[in-house]
Protein backbone atom coordinates (compact mmCIF):
# COMPACT_ATOMS: atom_id res chain seq x y z
CA UNK A 1 0.00 0.00 0.00
CA UNK A 2 1.32 3.59 -0.64
CA UNK A 3 2.04 5.81 1.89
CA UNK A 4 0.22 9.30 2.04
CA UNK A 5 2.82 11.77 1.96
CA UNK A 6 3.12 14.15 5.02
CA UNK A 7 4.33 18.05 3.72
CA UNK A 8 7.25 19.42 6.03
CA UNK A 9 6.78 22.81 6.31
CA UNK A 10 10.22 23.88 7.89
CA UNK A 11 10.03 27.76 9.85
CA UNK A 12 13.82 27.55 10.98
CA UNK A 13 13.99 31.05 9.13
CA UNK A 14 10.55 32.32 10.94
CA UNK A 15 9.39 31.11 13.94
CA UNK A 16 13.25 29.93 14.72
CA UNK A 17 15.03 32.85 13.81
CA UNK A 18 12.93 34.95 15.81
CA UNK A 19 14.30 34.04 19.16
CA UNK A 20 16.54 35.88 21.00
CA UNK A 21 20.43 35.49 20.14
CA UNK A 22 18.89 33.24 16.72
CA UNK A 23 19.55 36.57 14.54
CA UNK A 24 20.52 35.77 11.04
CA UNK A 25 21.73 37.62 8.26
CA UNK A 26 20.55 37.01 4.50
CA UNK A 27 23.49 35.85 3.39
CA UNK A 28 23.23 33.28 6.55
CA UNK A 29 19.65 32.89 5.63
CA UNK A 30 20.47 31.77 1.98
CA UNK A 31 22.50 28.83 2.89
CA UNK A 32 20.06 27.56 5.48
CA UNK A 33 17.71 27.94 3.17
CA UNK A 34 19.54 25.74 0.18
CA UNK A 35 20.18 23.09 2.32
CA UNK A 36 16.67 23.36 3.38
CA UNK A 37 15.69 22.50 -0.46
CA UNK A 38 18.05 20.29 -0.93
CA UNK A 39 17.21 18.05 2.43
CA UNK A 40 13.79 18.44 0.63
CA UNK A 41 11.57 20.24 2.86
CA UNK A 42 8.36 20.89 0.98
CA UNK A 43 7.44 24.73 2.29
CA UNK A 44 10.58 26.76 3.52
CA UNK A 45 8.40 30.05 5.71
CA UNK A 46 11.32 32.32 4.72
CA UNK A 47 10.36 35.21 6.90
CA UNK A 48 7.95 37.60 7.65
CA UNK A 49 8.10 40.43 5.06
CA UNK A 50 6.49 43.37 6.86
CA UNK A 51 8.62 43.00 10.40
CA UNK A 52 11.73 44.63 9.06
CA UNK A 53 13.56 45.50 5.91
CA UNK A 54 16.35 43.16 6.42
CA UNK A 55 13.11 39.91 6.72
CA UNK A 56 12.25 41.44 3.22
CA UNK A 57 14.96 41.79 1.31
CA UNK A 58 15.73 37.86 3.41
CA UNK A 59 12.60 36.85 1.97
CA UNK A 60 12.99 38.60 -1.80
CA UNK A 61 16.34 36.53 -2.09
CA UNK A 62 15.32 33.08 -0.82
CA UNK A 63 12.23 33.31 -3.38
CA UNK A 64 14.75 33.99 -6.26
CA UNK A 65 16.96 31.14 -5.38
CA UNK A 66 14.77 28.42 -4.31
CA UNK A 67 14.49 25.86 -6.83
CA UNK A 68 12.01 23.36 -5.38
CA UNK A 69 10.56 24.20 -2.34
CA UNK A 70 7.43 26.42 -2.29
CA UNK A 71 8.65 29.56 -0.58
CA UNK A 72 5.97 31.31 2.17
CA UNK A 73 6.31 34.29 3.83
CA UNK A 74 3.98 35.07 7.14
CA UNK A 75 1.47 37.90 7.40
CA UNK A 76 -0.92 38.69 9.98
CA UNK A 77 -4.81 39.78 8.88
CA UNK A 78 -3.69 43.37 7.90
CA UNK A 79 -3.68 44.75 4.05
CA UNK A 80 -0.38 46.10 4.23
CA UNK A 81 1.63 42.48 5.65
CA UNK A 82 -0.45 41.07 2.84
CA UNK A 83 0.97 43.51 0.23
CA UNK A 84 4.48 43.66 1.39
CA UNK A 85 4.56 39.69 1.17
CA UNK A 86 3.02 39.48 -2.13
CA UNK A 87 6.03 42.09 -3.47
CA UNK A 88 8.77 39.46 -1.36
CA UNK A 89 7.30 36.76 -2.67
CA UNK A 90 7.42 37.55 -6.42
CA UNK A 91 10.41 35.77 -7.90
CA UNK A 92 9.37 32.45 -6.01
CA UNK A 93 8.69 29.90 -8.40
CA UNK A 94 5.93 28.76 -5.70
CA UNK A 95 5.10 31.51 -3.52
CA UNK A 96 2.67 30.95 -0.56
CA UNK A 97 1.21 33.81 1.71
CA UNK A 98 0.66 32.48 5.27
CA UNK A 99 -1.67 35.09 6.99
CA UNK A 100 -3.76 34.41 9.76
CA UNK A 101 -5.41 35.84 13.04
CA UNK A 102 -6.22 34.74 16.89
CA UNK A 103 -9.16 32.67 17.63
CA UNK A 104 -9.30 31.47 21.18
CA UNK A 105 -11.31 33.76 23.52
CA UNK A 106 -8.46 34.90 24.79
CA UNK A 107 -7.38 36.57 21.67
CA UNK A 108 -10.41 38.23 20.37
CA UNK A 109 -11.11 39.56 23.73
CA UNK A 110 -7.62 40.77 25.14
CA UNK A 111 -5.85 41.08 22.11
CA UNK A 112 -8.31 42.40 19.59
CA UNK A 113 -11.28 43.52 21.89
CA UNK A 114 -13.21 41.92 19.09
CA UNK A 115 -16.36 39.25 18.58
CA UNK A 116 -16.37 36.10 17.34
CA UNK A 117 -18.28 37.25 14.28
CA UNK A 118 -16.03 39.94 13.58
CA UNK A 119 -12.71 37.37 13.59
CA UNK A 120 -14.49 35.24 10.71
CA UNK A 121 -14.58 38.82 9.06
CA UNK A 122 -11.08 39.49 9.07
CA UNK A 123 -9.99 36.07 8.49
CA UNK A 124 -12.19 35.50 5.20
CA UNK A 125 -11.09 39.25 4.40
CA UNK A 126 -7.75 38.23 4.41
CA UNK A 127 -7.88 35.25 2.98
CA UNK A 128 -9.69 36.72 -0.26
CA UNK A 129 -6.94 39.44 -0.55
CA UNK A 130 -4.33 37.00 -0.04
CA UNK A 131 -5.71 35.07 -2.87
CA UNK A 132 -6.11 37.86 -5.27
CA UNK A 133 -1.69 37.98 -5.43
CA UNK A 134 -0.61 34.39 -4.91
CA UNK A 135 -2.44 31.11 -5.64
CA UNK A 136 -1.83 28.95 -2.63
CA UNK A 137 -2.99 30.52 0.91
CA UNK A 138 -2.66 28.89 4.27
CA UNK A 139 -4.67 30.61 6.94
CA UNK A 140 -2.97 30.00 10.30
CA UNK A 141 -5.90 30.22 13.22
CA UNK A 142 -3.51 31.66 16.35
CA UNK A 143 -4.27 29.49 19.51
CA UNK A 144 -6.55 26.93 17.97
CA UNK A 145 -4.98 25.21 20.88
CA UNK A 146 -7.26 26.80 23.01
CA UNK A 147 -10.08 27.69 20.78
CA UNK A 148 -13.57 26.05 20.95
CA UNK A 149 -13.46 23.36 18.75
CA UNK A 150 -17.28 24.25 17.02
CA UNK A 151 -16.25 28.14 16.58
CA UNK A 152 -12.62 26.74 15.00
CA UNK A 153 -14.55 24.77 12.47
CA UNK A 154 -16.61 27.62 11.64
CA UNK A 155 -13.55 29.69 11.14
CA UNK A 156 -11.99 26.76 9.40
CA UNK A 157 -15.43 26.54 6.85
CA UNK A 158 -15.36 30.33 6.47
CA UNK A 159 -11.65 30.24 5.37
CA UNK A 160 -11.90 27.66 3.21
CA UNK A 161 -14.98 29.26 1.16
CA UNK A 162 -12.50 32.24 1.06
CA UNK A 163 -9.83 30.38 -1.13
CA UNK A 164 -7.49 28.94 1.60
CA UNK A 165 -5.32 25.85 0.58
CA UNK A 166 -4.12 24.78 3.12
CA UNK A 167 -5.72 25.18 7.22
CA UNK A 168 -2.95 25.86 10.03
CA UNK A 169 -3.93 24.98 13.11
CA UNK A 170 -1.22 25.58 16.17
CA UNK A 171 -1.08 24.80 19.31
CA UNK A 172 0.70 28.94 20.04
CA UNK A 173 1.40 28.33 23.64
CA UNK A 174 2.24 24.19 23.61
CA UNK A 175 -0.43 23.41 26.12
CA UNK A 176 -2.95 20.46 24.40
CA UNK A 177 -2.10 17.25 25.06
CA UNK A 178 -1.63 14.82 22.09
CA UNK A 179 -4.86 12.86 22.08
CA UNK A 180 -6.44 16.46 22.92
CA UNK A 181 -4.59 17.86 19.86
CA UNK A 182 -5.44 14.71 17.52
CA UNK A 183 -9.33 14.79 18.96
CA UNK A 184 -9.19 18.26 17.72
CA UNK A 185 -7.84 17.69 14.00
CA UNK A 186 -10.55 14.89 13.79
CA UNK A 187 -13.10 17.13 14.64
CA UNK A 188 -12.47 19.22 11.82
CA UNK A 189 -11.80 16.51 9.58
CA UNK A 190 -15.12 15.06 10.19
CA UNK A 191 -17.37 18.46 10.32
CA UNK A 192 -15.86 20.96 8.29
CA UNK A 193 -17.22 21.40 4.85
CA UNK A 194 -14.62 21.16 2.31
CA UNK A 195 -12.34 20.38 4.35
CA UNK A 196 -11.06 17.62 1.80
CA UNK A 197 -10.14 20.00 -0.57
CA UNK A 198 -7.73 21.81 1.49
CA UNK A 199 -4.14 20.27 3.86
CA UNK A 200 -4.59 20.31 7.68
CA UNK A 201 -2.09 21.48 8.96
CA UNK A 202 0.06 20.84 13.09
CA UNK A 203 2.32 23.99 13.75
CA UNK A 204 3.06 22.74 18.11
CA UNK A 205 4.64 24.90 20.59
CA UNK A 206 6.75 22.81 23.45
CA UNK A 207 6.28 24.64 26.24
CA UNK A 208 5.42 20.98 28.31
CA UNK A 209 7.74 19.26 25.84
CA UNK A 210 4.77 17.95 23.84
CA UNK A 211 5.36 19.61 20.24
CA UNK A 212 6.72 15.75 18.56
CA UNK A 213 3.81 14.15 20.02
CA UNK A 214 1.11 16.57 19.33
CA UNK A 215 2.40 16.78 15.34
CA UNK A 216 2.33 13.31 15.29
CA UNK A 217 -1.38 13.09 16.73
CA UNK A 218 -1.95 15.51 14.18
CA UNK A 219 -1.21 13.84 11.31
CA UNK A 220 -2.26 10.34 12.96
CA UNK A 221 -6.01 11.89 12.94
CA UNK A 222 -5.85 13.65 9.21
CA UNK A 223 -3.32 16.29 8.72
CA UNK A 224 -1.21 16.21 6.46
CA UNK A 225 1.32 19.16 7.40
CA UNK A 226 4.02 19.30 10.25
CA UNK A 227 5.58 22.52 10.75
CA UNK A 228 8.66 22.45 12.16
CA UNK A 229 12.24 23.59 12.95
CA UNK A 230 15.77 22.37 12.60
CA UNK A 231 16.83 21.61 16.34
CA UNK A 232 13.52 22.23 17.50
CA UNK A 233 14.51 25.77 17.82
CA UNK A 234 11.26 28.65 18.36
CA UNK A 235 9.71 30.92 20.68
CA UNK A 236 9.77 29.83 24.28
CA UNK A 237 10.65 26.21 24.73
CA UNK A 238 10.36 25.71 20.88
CA UNK A 239 8.86 24.30 17.86
CA UNK A 240 8.11 20.76 16.61
CA UNK A 241 11.56 19.54 16.15
CA UNK A 242 12.06 18.23 12.09
CA UNK A 243 14.72 15.50 12.73
CA UNK A 244 12.22 14.19 15.10
CA UNK A 245 9.49 13.85 13.47
CA UNK A 246 10.47 12.53 10.45
CA UNK A 247 12.59 10.40 12.09
CA UNK A 248 9.02 8.81 13.92
CA UNK A 249 7.39 8.77 10.49
CA UNK A 250 10.42 6.83 9.00
CA UNK A 251 10.49 4.46 11.97
CA UNK A 252 6.87 3.51 12.00
CA UNK A 253 5.86 2.26 9.11
CA UNK A 254 2.39 1.35 10.15
CA UNK A 255 1.85 4.50 10.57
CA UNK A 256 1.68 4.65 6.13
CA UNK A 257 3.12 8.40 6.61
CA UNK A 258 6.11 9.51 4.84
CA UNK A 259 8.29 12.70 4.02
CA UNK A 260 10.28 14.09 1.23
CA UNK A 261 12.89 14.32 3.45
CA UNK A 262 16.47 12.89 2.47
CA UNK A 263 17.31 11.50 6.46
CA UNK A 264 20.89 11.15 5.59
CA UNK A 265 21.60 15.23 5.72
CA UNK A 266 19.92 15.88 8.71
CA UNK A 267 22.94 15.66 11.44
CA UNK A 268 24.89 17.95 8.82
CA UNK A 269 21.69 20.48 8.69
CA UNK A 270 21.52 20.45 12.58
CA UNK A 271 25.14 21.40 12.66
CA UNK A 272 24.94 24.00 10.04
CA UNK A 273 21.80 25.52 12.47
CA UNK A 274 23.96 25.37 15.27
CA UNK A 275 26.90 27.04 14.09
CA UNK A 276 25.29 29.96 12.25
CA UNK A 277 22.67 30.47 15.00
CA UNK A 278 25.04 30.01 17.49
CA UNK A 279 22.41 27.84 19.84
CA UNK A 280 23.44 24.59 20.75
CA UNK A 281 21.12 21.35 21.65
CA UNK A 282 21.65 20.01 24.59
CA UNK A 283 23.96 16.48 24.54
CA UNK A 284 20.95 13.97 24.65
CA UNK A 285 18.52 15.65 22.31
CA UNK A 286 16.97 12.97 20.40
CA UNK A 287 18.71 12.32 16.71
CA UNK A 288 20.79 14.92 16.35
CA UNK A 289 22.36 15.44 19.61
CA UNK A 290 26.14 14.62 21.03
CA UNK A 291 25.12 11.22 22.51
CA UNK A 292 21.92 10.35 20.78
CA UNK A 293 23.97 7.52 19.35
CA UNK A 294 26.87 7.23 22.41
CA UNK A 295 26.36 4.14 24.71
CA UNK A 296 28.18 4.14 28.18
CA UNK A 297 26.78 1.49 30.56
CA UNK A 298 28.54 -1.29 30.23
CA UNK A 299 25.18 -3.81 30.19
CA UNK A 300 24.08 -1.64 27.05
CA UNK A 301 27.70 -1.78 25.42
CA UNK A 302 27.82 -5.53 26.17
CA UNK A 303 24.76 -5.60 23.71
CA UNK A 304 25.65 -3.25 21.36
CA UNK A 305 29.08 -4.95 20.90
CA UNK A 306 27.15 -8.32 20.64
CA UNK A 307 24.32 -6.58 17.86
CA UNK A 308 23.81 -3.06 17.92
CA UNK A 309 19.82 -3.44 17.18
CA UNK A 310 19.87 -4.39 21.02
CA UNK A 311 20.11 -0.61 22.07
CA UNK A 312 19.67 1.12 19.03
CA UNK A 313 16.90 2.00 17.08
CA UNK A 314 18.38 4.16 13.75
CA UNK A 315 21.12 3.05 12.16
CA UNK A 316 23.54 6.43 12.79
CA UNK A 317 23.99 6.28 8.93
CA UNK A 318 20.43 7.13 7.94
CA UNK A 319 20.93 10.57 9.75
CA UNK A 320 24.03 11.20 8.01
CA UNK A 321 25.96 10.46 11.64
CA UNK A 322 29.14 8.17 10.87
CA UNK A 323 28.96 5.56 13.74
CA UNK A 324 27.30 4.59 17.32
CA UNK A 325 29.95 5.10 20.25
CA UNK A 326 31.22 2.96 22.98
CA UNK A 327 32.09 5.71 25.72
CA UNK A 328 35.01 4.44 28.18
CA UNK A 329 34.04 5.17 31.70
CA UNK A 330 34.45 3.45 34.80
CA UNK A 331 30.43 1.59 34.54
CA UNK A 332 32.16 0.37 31.23
CA UNK A 333 32.73 -3.51 31.16
CA UNK A 334 35.59 -5.62 29.75
CA UNK A 335 33.73 -6.43 26.37
CA UNK A 336 33.61 -2.25 25.96
CA UNK A 337 37.15 -1.78 27.10
CA UNK A 338 38.25 -4.91 24.19
CA UNK A 339 35.94 -3.48 21.53
CA UNK A 340 38.13 0.09 21.67
CA UNK A 341 41.62 -0.93 22.41
CA UNK A 342 41.14 -3.60 19.07
CA UNK A 343 40.18 0.07 17.13
CA UNK A 344 43.52 1.64 18.36
CA UNK A 345 45.18 -1.40 17.38
CA UNK A 346 45.42 -4.28 20.10
CA UNK A 347 43.94 -7.14 19.99
CA UNK A 348 43.95 -8.44 23.54
CA UNK A 349 42.85 -11.55 24.61
CA UNK A 350 40.88 -12.66 27.46
CA UNK A 351 44.31 -13.29 30.01
CA UNK A 352 45.79 -10.01 28.39
CA UNK A 353 42.39 -8.37 28.99
CA UNK A 354 42.16 -9.50 32.43
CA UNK A 355 45.39 -7.85 33.35
CA UNK A 356 44.68 -4.33 31.68
CA UNK A 357 40.78 -4.15 33.05
CA UNK A 358 41.72 -2.83 36.84
CA UNK A 359 44.21 -0.66 35.20
CA UNK A 360 41.79 0.70 33.34
CA UNK A 361 38.76 1.35 36.17
CA UNK A 362 41.76 2.59 38.18
CA UNK A 363 42.00 5.57 35.47
CA UNK A 364 38.68 5.48 34.54
CA UNK A 365 37.36 6.54 38.30
CA UNK A 366 39.63 9.55 38.19
CA UNK A 367 38.43 10.38 34.67
CA UNK A 368 34.87 11.48 33.45
CA UNK A 369 35.73 9.66 30.07
CA UNK A 370 38.66 7.52 28.60
CA UNK A 371 40.18 8.63 25.17
CA UNK A 372 42.02 6.99 22.87
CA UNK A 373 45.26 8.27 24.28
CA UNK A 374 44.89 6.91 27.37
CA UNK A 375 43.91 3.51 26.11
CA UNK A 376 47.87 3.65 25.19
CA UNK A 377 49.10 5.06 28.45
CA UNK A 378 46.63 1.90 30.00
CA UNK A 379 48.27 -0.59 28.05
CA UNK A 380 51.80 0.73 28.37
CA UNK A 381 51.19 0.91 32.69
CA UNK A 382 50.36 -3.18 32.14
CA UNK A 383 52.66 -5.62 31.48
CA UNK A 384 51.36 -6.53 28.65
CA UNK A 385 53.12 -6.81 25.32
CA UNK A 386 51.27 -5.44 22.69
O1 LIG B 1 2.64 29.74 17.00
C1 LIG B 1 1.89 30.33 16.20
O2 LIG B 1 0.67 30.43 16.38
C2 LIG B 1 2.51 30.92 15.01
C3 LIG B 1 1.60 31.46 13.97
C4 LIG B 1 2.00 32.86 13.63
C5 LIG B 1 1.57 30.57 12.78
O3 LIG B 1 3.71 30.87 14.88
ZN1 LIG C 1 4.60 29.38 16.20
Amino acid sequence: MSKDKVQIFDTTLRDGEQVPGCKLNTEQKLVIAERLDELGVDIIEAGFPVSSPGDFKSVEEISKLIKNATVCGLTRSVKKDIEVAAEALKYAKKPRIHTGIGTSDSHILHKFNSTREKIIERAVDSVKYAKSFVEDVEFYAEDAGRTDNDYLAQVCEAVIKAGATVLNIPDTTGYCLPEEYGAKMKYLKENVKGIDKVILSCHCHNDLGLATANSIAGVVNGARQIECTINGIGERAGNTALEEVVMILKQHPYLNLDTNINTQLLYDTSQMVIDNMGIYVQPNKAIVGANAFAHSSGIHQDGMIKNKKTYEIIDPNEVGVTDSAIILTARSGRAALAYRAKKVGYDLTKIQLDEVYPIFLNFADKKKEIVDMDIHLIIKNSSVDC
